[in-house]
């Protein structure tokens, strides 16, 4: 211990005032976003997770990866709870919630939002309007009033100025007649203007030519803060070129198999999955 009594008090007292006065939002880059443990899921005919361990922290971009059927969809969809497979096992907390007994809209209103592999067409109804109704209803659950058209207008124009998509996307149907990577595109577009704290992005990147995932990479990129994260879903490591994963994350057969740095994207593009180690990890190292 160090000082005088009354200089032990002064300090212990000025920690607890400061501590009362300082919002708790502040803190919260350290906490964790999401905490998955041992997590699985199961079809009728089979397991398809087996046990996964995974914890998303703030500030971060993680990369999911596998081969085909590994379960990557599996993991998103339980995430995003589109509720097609049961859940045996496992407990999710998301935002210090337990995620599994929030619906799909109470976990997109906490800020989780998710580009499906295929994202469903809504003919009729324009992404714009889709957009609205998903932001007012973000709104409404934290008690502020709902956006006015012009509002929405302004600001679709601020949260896509510095970004080189074309948003005249936003004024068709959803993903109505759109080429496989138009749909992609609105995907992103939607994830920008609603700005969530945790994104899931499912082969966002899959079917988009060149220039594209460059787009693509660097709007990724911008999107980056302390309070934010994302799990991109992915085969290929080609859009880590413009987006660097801080960890990847390989699922085989329902299992994280290995977790390291970026640099695991390069020996998978020389090795293929098949010559990875394919040994289960009990813990995935929350970096
Ligand atoms: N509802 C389901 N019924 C039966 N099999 C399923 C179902 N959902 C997924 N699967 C199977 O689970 C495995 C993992 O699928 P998926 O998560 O889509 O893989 P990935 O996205 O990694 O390619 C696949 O073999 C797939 O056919
Ligand atoms: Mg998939």
């Amino acid at each position: 211990m160090y000082g005088s009594p009354r200089r032990r008090k002064i300090l212990s007292i000025t920690k607890t005032v400061a501590k009362a006065y300082i919002p708790k939002t502040i803190f919260m880059p350290t906490e964790q976003l999401l905490q998955i443990e041992n997590l699985h899921v199961e079809t009728l005919e089979k397991p398809l997770l087996q046990g996964i361990n995974l914890t998303i922290q703030p500030g971060k971009i993680y990369a999911l990866m596998g081969p085909n059927g590994a379960g990557k969809t599996t993991l998103a969809n339980i995430l995003a709870g589109k509720q097609n497979n049961t859940i045996t096992k496992g407990k999710i907390t998301f935002m210090g919630k337990n995620l599994l007994t929030l619906s799909p809209e109470q976990r997109a209103s906490k800020g989780l939002f998710m580009a499906f592999q295929q994202p469903i067409a809504i003919p009729g109804v324009r992404t714009i309007n889709f957009l609205k109704t998903a932001i007012n209803q973000i709104r409404l659950s934290k008690n502020q009033p709902e956006l006015t058209a012009p509002q929405l207008l302004a600001l679709v124009k601020e949260k896509t100025k510095t970004l080189n998509i074309d948003t005249q996307l936003l004024y068709k149907p959803l993903n109505e007649n759109l080429s496989g990577g138009e749909k992609k595109l609105n995907e992103l577009l939607q994830m920008v203007i609603l700005d969530p704290k945790l994104a899931i992005l499912d082969e966002i990147d899959s079917g988009l030519d060149i220039d594209t995932i460059r787009l693509l990479g660097k709007t990724l990129q911008k999107t980056r803060r302390p309070d934010n994260a994302l799990i991109i879903i992915t085969h290929y490591p080609h859009l880590f070129k413009y987006i660097t994963p801080d960890v990847i994350h390989i699922l085989q057969k329902g299992r994280i198999v290995q977790s390291s740095d970026a640099r695991l994207g390069q020996t998978l593009l020389e090795k293929g999955y098949k010559k990875m180690n394919n040994k289960p990890i009990e813990k995935t190292t929350p970096s």
